[in-house]
């Protein structure tokens, strides 16, 4: 089988669905993160990682602290040779025993790890039910000695059931109780404290509403639900005191520290293989039972069953649009993995090795929620409508909020709330589905109202909150977070807001006229010139747009500033939004390319901060060259490309795209360090030591926006009120390229051919065989397949 971007550490399978890893050594943990939008876990190529229910902060099942380094936390199975004592697990961690082979593999919603060790292959395959909140474990044994061979199999995992981290550990342990089901051949725990008040908000006061699992698909040999007897005092994972004990010791109850444990036999003749399945689940009290879910996963044949429903059910996700391009990093990344990241990660486990989230970001799982709008855009407006419902009558919205019981901070952010009205533009150009404007929502502290008004209530208060210059206040920060003591007086000014602000508002406007309401339609367009002229007035710093201005007027990616002397955003942003004429556009992009444009990717600001500014903000605190001090932030660097693709330089876009697309690194993985085949939030900068490192994996909203800003702004096929647009701007050494996707309840199949080697410019357009004027493709909607021939070059 072909191999794809090979690295000593790895490979791509040929259809780009599977990342091999062929050593357990690679240089960070390389992960997967499964979820199915409920029940969620993390799993490592040493097979380390953790679970939890509903959220991986608020809700965690199993213990796990953040430390890439070791990656020492996990649920693990250890084999045991019976004749001879040896020990080893079926993942690389923790016993990280000597191996004949070894391999570890990541696809859509499930992991396996393959293992040889003295004679004895394993595979192990761990997945989550689609539909319900278990994670299934399907270890295969096989005797590849010519002798019978006696084993157990013993799993391991360490509850915590609730807040995560548990900081207090022998606080919290007071609250667990752990029992044996025999005849379910299960341990159970449940914990009597949550960590939230009760409804008389007495603090500490109610019950985890569920009984956490873990079962077993054979007779149970032992058990136990205690650390210490199984690990023994002062011991590790990688030697426990019960590999060399016969039986476990069987203690369960309130006073241990609590695990699940559990001990079967395995008899194998020569050449013989079986298939044992460990489960592990939450059911909530009132809505599942315990005894249910055991029962209906915890058999090989319930496994294999429920292994081909992932599949089905992430091939539902990711294949409603496939690209095929002569780019195959881009192909992989766009039809599966960005996809995938976005969803099973970001939206749905909102958790990863470097981040553990506990709730929404008002304007994160918001863009990442665009992701939805060719697969299934139902999701894309319950996303939508649950963020509407986090917003004040004032406008504003939480920053963030727990997904469960909701609290969150209300803060001065100066652009959060403006992604409403601008994700909702994505939808309707998608969907044509003009009823969302008309959904109710409450409001935090007000009645329902269409989501319409609340669109609105948005805008009126960024309209409410400019300088007297003009200019919209920075707040507490704006898309940069770091920038966070810029504007807290509310004198410092943002220029990227202000062009954001424009760009939403062409697009608010028509909407405000079809509603009638034309009053706000005209203030909209009032503020909008505002805006372009006072940006034009204040913002242009000679040679580039402005960031900010400081609480004490101080200018923020300036010539004048020895550090952050540039910032990407208002210079991105000025092309995107159309704020800016052609020839500042032009300049803007220049020194975005002279200053920012490097070898792995744009950068968000150069020269990075090197000493803290109380005046900026936590921008300024990071190392030089990290995040966003001077690295590239992979989510800004994405737009990047959509800012050459809209003057038209189809090089540079694909170049700043090629720069920052995952598998292209795997020729210096040692450097990368990240996984190829999910996006970083961020690369080291020029001023790191380790300038090209990619970190933050999984959790980060770049996923989304480069499978956005490659099948919109590269492969140029834009959803717009009136059909499908297709305007590609692409290598000109390209051939062509093909696309199905969906669109309005039917199935385009466009082919893009490229004879004269040009980079834009549609010389005929034929849908079904007829030959079409313009560039958009009419609407449909008949739930047939048509077929769209483009031919690029001159007429
Ligand atoms: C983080 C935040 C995101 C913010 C970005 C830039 O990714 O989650 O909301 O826009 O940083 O600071």
């Amino acid at each position: 089988m072909e191999r794809l971007f090979v690295s000593r550490y790895g490979y791509f399978t040929a259809d780009g669905r599977e990342y091999v890893i062929t050593t357990p050594l690679t240089p960070r943990p390389w992960g997967n993160v499964i979820s199915n939008g409920d029940y969620g876990m993390m799993v490592s190529q040493t097979g380390s990682g953790y679970s939890w229910r509903g959220n991986a902060g608020q809700n965690r099942i199993t213990r796990a602290f953040q430390d890439l380094v070791q990656d020492n936390w996990g649920k693990y199975f250890y084999i045991r040779d019976l004749e001879s004592g040896a020990y080893w697990s079926a993942t690389y961690k923790p016993t990280q025993h000597a191996y004949q082979a070894y391999q570890g593999v990541h696809g859509l919603g499930y992991s396996r790890f393959l293992q040889e060790v003295q004679g004895i292959r394993s595979a192990l395959t761990v997945f989550v039910a689609p539909q319900d909140p278990v994670e299934c474990f399907e270890l295969r044994l096989t005797n590849l000695t010519d002798r019978p061979r006696s084993l157990d199999v013993t799993s391991y995992v360490e509850w915590l059931l609730g807040f995560a981290p548990d900081e207090h550990r022998e606080f919290h342990k007071l609250f667990i109780d752990t029992s044996l089901a025999p005849e379910l051949r299960a341990l159970l725990a449940r914990k009597y404290l949550w960590g939230f008040p009760d409804d008389l908000g007495r603090h500490n006061n109610i019950d985890w509403p569920y009984v956490a699992f873990m079962a077993a698909s054979e007779p149970l040999k032992s058990y136990d639900g205690d650390k210490e007897s199984f690990i023994g005092l002062y011991n590790s994972l990688e030697h426990p005191q019960a590999m060399r004990e016969a039986l476990l010791a069987g203690r369960t109850g309130r006073f241990g520290d609590a695990i699940a444990a559990l001990q079967v036999a395995v008899d194998l003749a020569p050449d013989e293989t079986r298939t044992l399945v460990f489960t592990l689940g939450a059911a909530e009290q009132g809505r599942e039972e315990v005894a249910d879910l055991i029962r209906r996963y915890t058999s090989p044949e319930a496994c294999a069953r429920t292994l081909e429903e992932v599949h089905a059910f992430w091939s539902r996700l990711v294949d409603a649009e496939h690209v095929e391009t002569p780019d195959p990093a881009l192909n992989l990344m766009t039809n599966y993995w960005l996809k995938y990241q976005a969803i099973s990660c970001r939206l749905w486990g909102k958790s990863a090795f470097y981040q553990v989230s506990a709730g929404y970001g008002f304007r994160d799982q918001l863009q990442d929620s665009q992701i939805f709008l060719v697969c299934d855009p139902a999701l894309a407006k319950k996303q939508i409508l649950l963020h509407a419902a986090q917003q004040f009558v004032e406008g504003d919205v939480q920053h963030w909020w727990f997904s469960i019981r909701e609290w969150g901070p209300r803060t001065n952010c100066s652009d959060d709330l403006l992604w409403l009205p601008f994700i909702v533009d994505a939808y309707l150009k998608e969907t044509g589905d003009m009823s969302l404007l008309d959904e109710p929502v409450r409001y935090i502290n007000g009645a329902p109202e269409p989501l319409y008004e609340h669109c609105k209530r948005a805008l009126e208060r960024a309209f409410s909150r400019f300088s007297p210059r003009g200019v919209p206040l920075m707040g507490d920060h704006d898309w940069n977070d770091g920038l966070n003591a810029v504007g807290t007086r509310l004198k410092g000014e943002s220029f990227w807001v202000a062009e954001f602000l424009y760009a939403i508002l062409e697009a608010f406007i028509p909407l405000a006229q079809q509603r009638g309401d034309e009053r706000f339609a005209q203030r909209c367009a009032e503020v909008r010139e505002t805006l372009r002229w006072a940006i034009n007035r204040y913002g242009w710093d000679g040679e580039w747009f402005l960031q900010a201005t400081t609480d004490e007027g101080l200018p923020l990616g300036s010539h004048e500033n020895e550090e952050g002397k540039i910032f990407l955003m208002p210079n991105i942003w000025a092309v995107i939004s159309g704020i800016a004429d052609p020839e500042r556009a032009q300049q803007a992009m220049a020194a975005v390319t002279r200053y920012l444009l490097r070898d792995y990717g744009t950068l968000l600001n150069y020269p990075a901060f090197t000493r803290p500014r109380s005046d900026i903000g936590y921008v300024t605190r990071y190392a030089p060259g990290l995040r966003e001090n001077g690295g590239t932030y992979t989510h800004a660097a994405t737009w990047s490309v959509w800012a050459y693709a809209l003057l038209g330089d189809a090089e540079r876009a694909y170049e700043a795209y090629r720069r920052i697309c995952p598998p292209n690194r795997s020729a210096d993985p040692d450097v990368y360090k990240a996984e190829p085949y999910v996006t970083p939030g961020n690369i080291d900068g020029p001023q790191s030591p380790y300038y090209g490192r990619g970190g933050w994996t999984w959790y980060t909203g770049s996923a989304q926006w480069l499978h956005r800003v490659v099948t919109h702004w590269i492969l140029g096929i834009r959803p717009q009120p009136e059909g499908l647009l297709i305007d590609p701007l692409i290598p000109a050494a390209w051939e062509g390229f093909k696309v199905t996707r969906r669109f309005r309840g039917a199935v385009y199949q466009i082919e893009v051919r490229n004879p004269q080697h040009v980079s834009r410019g549609v010389a005929s357009l034929e849908v079904d065989g007829r030959p079409l004027a313009g560039q958009v493709v009419p609407v449909f909607g008949d739930g047939q397949t048509h077929h769209v021939l483009v031919v690029l070059g001159q007429l």
